[in-house]
């Protein structure tokens, strides 16, 4: 990465304010936190900044609460796991900017850990006001960004504020990218990509970047009907994207690159999307046309692990059906598994795809786990990320 990072400048003494993207899944019920994920992976930075003596104050977003303080994405829970994990105390704020959060960083000491509250309560946050932007920088010397899962927002307290400090990368931040960076520059081959959810508009970008360098594509899920439907089968009544002419351009360029695009042979179906919905399989030249998609048929799911397991690198984003649902989940759990077992280099793309390998406690059979869905899209996609972009180049002067 051509940016300075945390281990480049000296945080001894000094207020960093560390962006960390701690919007973590919640149990829409009770409001717990259902996978830790995305805070346990800014451990190693906040560790590095205890080591060096420095006084940690933490800022984020968590969910999209439309620029209005609201209990329910309220990051109190989030400071208390953080302690928890870290066992030691970890202060929090009820605002992100304001005279009680001066109070509280005056008062901080070295090794002292302070998270600011949600800095999407306020509507600045995601205008990228400069102003906002301002306010936040007065909180610290140094700013750290390690919140990859946001990168590619262009908010305050990601780019903003970096016309006002010193701005640097975490060590989380760092490893995403160098990680993603080797899929898009030296995959070992057979490259490939496995990609699901329901939108194929989310991975255009990301599907005509990597044409050239890509051997296969397997694609399932919701967005496996669009490519379907693009190549005349009727899908029932599962729902198509609006990019259906993209999609007959990406098969089209897939043919003309020599990209195997591995499509399902049979699919699973039902009339009603919840767990009471009875199934069936089926051909996909025989979709009823009351049905809706729900998962990759069992046909498919061989000739799935037959294409993956030839790959050497695969990088894999979205699962291959409505896994919430547990009668629509066994697509996605076996592809999982065998995605888990291979020997060549496994990433995971961030969202729903890495809470899918947490929850079936895979993570640590892949090589890489991404924290960031819609970031590491865009990464792949080969379009700068904003949040890396505004920080210090590695031949920037600092201290
Ligand atoms: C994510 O979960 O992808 C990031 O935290 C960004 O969240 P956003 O899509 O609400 O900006």
């Amino acid at each position: 990465m051509n940016k300075l990072t945390v281990r480049d400048i000296d945080v001894r003494d000094k207020r960093i304010l560390v962006r960390v993207d701690y919007n973590v899944p919640l149990n829409y019920k009770t409001g717990a936190i259902t996978n830790d994920s995305r805070i346990r992976a800014s451990l190693p930075t906040i560790d590095y900044l205890l080591e060096h003596g420095s006084k940690i104050i933490l800022c984020s977003h968590l969910g999209r609460p439309a620029g209005k303080p609201s209990e329910e994405f309220s990051l109190a829970i989030v400071a208390e796991r953080l302690s928890r994990i870290l066992r030691q105390p970890v202060g929090f704020v009820k605002d992100c900017i304001g005279p009680e959060v001066d109070k509280a960083i005056g008062d901080m000491k070295n090794g002292d850990i302070l998270l600011l509250e949600n800095l999407r309560f306020h509507k600045e946050e995601e205008e990228g006001d400069d102003a906002f932007a301002q306010a936040l920088s007065k909180h610290g010397d140094i700013f750290v960004d390690d919140a990859f899962g946001t990168a590619h927002r262009k908010h305050a307290s990601i780019v903003g504020v970096t016309k006002y400090m010193p701005a640097v990368a975490g060590l989380l931040l760092e490893k995403e990218i160098k990680a993603l960076g080797k899929v898009l520059t030296e995959p070992p081959h057979p490259f490939g990509v496995l990609l699901g959810g329901a939108k194929v508009s989310d991975k255009v970008g990301m599907l005509n970047n990597i044409m050239g360098k890509v051997d296969t594509i397997v694609i399932g899920g919701g967005m496996a009907a669009t490519f379907l439907k693009a190549q005349s089968y009727e899908v029932g009544a599962s729902l198509i994207d609006d990019s259906i002419d993209a999609t007959a351009e990406i098969i089209e360029k897939a043919k003309k690159n020599g990209v195997k695009l591995v499509l399902p042979d049979d699919v699973l179906v039902t009339n009603e999307i919840n767990d009471k919905g009875a199934t069936e399989n089926v051909d996909i030249a025989h979709i009823p046309p009351d049905k809706h998609i729900v998962d990759i048929g069992t046909l498919t799911i061989t000739k799935f692990t037959k294409a993956l397991e030839k790959c050497r690198t695969l990088f894999w984003n979205g699962p291959m059906g409505i896994y919430e649902i547990p009668q629509f989940s066994e697509g996605t759990k076996t592809i999982a598994k065998i995605i888990a077992s291979m020997h060549g280099t496994t990433i995971i793309g961030g969202g729903s795809t890495s809470e899918i390998v947490t929850e079936m406690k895979l993570c640590d059979k892949m090589t890489f786990v991404s924290t960031g869905g819609g970031a590491s899209l865009k990464f792949l996609s080969g379009k700068a990320l904003p949040g890396v972009e505004a920080l210090l180049d590695r031949n920037a002067k600092v201290n």
